[in-house]
């Protein structure tokens, strides 16, 4: 396994439209086995291939406390979402920045596992919202484009700060 450098926004890649994985091999394997550990070692809760520079339809998420209920979907999809919720996101490629955003409170899902078998899920709350949030991703979109024009302006502003800071 190996740890995976994460894209930072505004990098360009983050809005890249990942393509679905078409066959379940060792490659999509290792993938989930790397971004799984660059997951952990963040540390985060869930990461999608675009934030590993790699446009695959293929997430990893991790919302328990003692971090031992791993989920790969492969090629996730949305098929029922209903409520709605307001929760205070992060996300490993925006270090430091957290606001609210307002998304669904359940959702049902479908995906593919690590063995490329197909499976339903259905989540709320936390879970819920991480899954919208790594979905967002697959499709080029990144939490802060949720917030306002003005917001992501300062947003920017702040990491390009940091990023000439840690230079
Ligand atoms: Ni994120």
């Amino acid at each position: 396994m190996a740890l995976l450098p994460i894209l930072r926004y505004p990098d360009p890649r983050l809005h890249k439209k990942a393509v679905p994985v078409l066959r379940i091999d060792e490659t999509v394997r290792k993938l989930i086995a790397d971004m799984a550990e660059t997951m952990y070692e963040a540390p985060g809760i869930g990461l999608a291939a675009t934030q590993v520079d790699e446009h695959k339809r293929v997430v990893v998420i991790d919302v328990s406390e003692d971090k031992s209920k791993l989920l790969a979907l492969v090629n996730p999809e949305i098929l029922e979402r209903s409520g709605e919720q307001v929760c205070e996101e992060g996300c490993l490629s925006v270090p430091g920045i957290y606001d609210k955003v307002t998304r669904s409170e359940r959702v049902r899902v479908r995906a593919l596992d690590a063995q490329g078998e197909p499976f339903e899920l259905e989540a709320e709350g936390l879970l819920a919202v991480c899954i919208q949030h790594e979905i967002d991703h697959l499709d080029g979109k990144v939490f802060v484009e949720h917030l306002s024009q003005l917001k992501q302006g300062r947003i920017k502003a702040k990491l390009a700060k940091q990023a000439r800071i840690t230079a």
